[in-house]
């Protein structure tokens, strides 16, 4: 990643203004409101795309002024550090959908999943019901393999549009992403994507909404309020949430942040925490769970922007 230095921020600032104005701009953008865990500092830039087309040029200017940049969707599965994201943040809201014959889905990478889901049993598309329930876009669902238990994006994705580091768009095939348990290799080359082509089948609509409300009522008893979803991915044969529990976690605070009581793999923003607040709980469940039952877990979520 390229070092930051102020001028050339502000070359990419001015850029950035000349192409969308001052309005749409944001300088100094508090992170916070961009993100489910609600916390996070500020951005050094930061514009909201609306179109495929707008985040590409977006993604090609930061590279031509050599700023880091990070792309953000519904910030779903991200903890951002309380220093904020140093460079130029793209907030990703192209949500373009069509729906082609035999039940094909193209959806731009900021839709939301469960917009997506909505619009598929209005279309009469069935096997895209799973997304319903998983918060975040399009973009992020593919890079990180999200999904249930049972159904991931890699089932569905038949290909996907990128753009690479230098600017270059290409088309990618599921076999060229390397796709495991919330895992692909978009995680590592750092290509952006722009559009997802998905599979679904004909269905009948009143029959795909049965299913969906199902869907919702299992998530039931997922904790409400500021999370991230499940923070840990599930070790080989067992469950981040079980061995949480077992180390007694459950309700366990550090500041404004809480391992929830419903379900221990869920870290929750009871009142006003901070990022460094939700790290230190995360860092405590790792280390009870690698004491009491020799298992690392991994984290499922991303840390965004400066952490010592
Ligand atoms: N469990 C406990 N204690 C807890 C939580 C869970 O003992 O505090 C046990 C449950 O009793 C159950 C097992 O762990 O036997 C699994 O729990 P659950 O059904 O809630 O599913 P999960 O494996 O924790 C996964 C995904 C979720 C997805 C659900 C339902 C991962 C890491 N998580 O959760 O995805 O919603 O299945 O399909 O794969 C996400 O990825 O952000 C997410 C929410």
């Amino acid at each position: 990643m390229t070092t930051t230095t102020i001028s050339d921020v502000n070359s990419l600032k001015r850029a950035l203004i000349a192409v969308w104005g001052e309005e749409r701009v944001r300088i100094e953008e508090p992170l916070a409101r961009y993100c489910n865990w609600k916390v996070g500092g500020p951005a050094d830039l930061l514009l909201v795309v609306r179109t495929a087309d707008e985040l590409i040029r977006a993604w090609r200017l930061a590279r031509q002024h050599r700023q880091p940049v990070t792309v953000l969707g519904f910030g779903a599965n991200v903890l951002i550090s309380d220093r904020g994201i140093r460079g130029f943040v793209i907030v990703n809201r192209a949500e373009r959908l069509a729906f082609h014959p035999r039940g094909l889905v193209e959806a731009d990478s900021g839709t939301n999943l469960a917009v997506l889901a909505k619009q598929a049993a209005l279309h009469e598309v069935s096997g895209l019901e799973f997304l319903i329930g998983i918060p975040g876009t399009v973009g992020a669902a593919v890079a990180v393999n999200a999904g249930t238990r049972t159904r991931w994006m890699s089932h569905v994705l038949e290909r996907v549009r990128v753009i690479d580091a230098h600017g270059r768009e290409r088309w990618l095939a599921p076999s060229d992403l390397a796709f495991a348990y919330r895992e692909s290799r978009l995680k590592h080359t750092g290509d952006l994507v722009i559009t997802a082509w998905l599979r679904g089948r004909p269905g009948r609509r009143d029959r795909i909404e049965r299913r969906m409300a199902e869907l919702l009522r299992e998530r039931q008893h997922q904790p409400a309020g500021p999370s991230a979803g499940s923070v840990f991915k599930n070790p080989p044969g067992d469950f981040a949430g079980r061995l949480i529990e077992q180390c007694g976690l459950k309700g366990y605070r550090v500041g404004g942040a809480k391992i929830s009581e419903r379900h221990a793999n869920f870290i929750v923003n009871t009142d006003r925490a901070s990022a460094a607040d939700i790290k230190s709980l995360i860092d405590r469940a790792k280390a009870a769970v690698a004491e009491r039952f020799g298992i690392r877990l991994e984290e499922e979520i991303r840390y965004l922007g400066e952490w010592e």
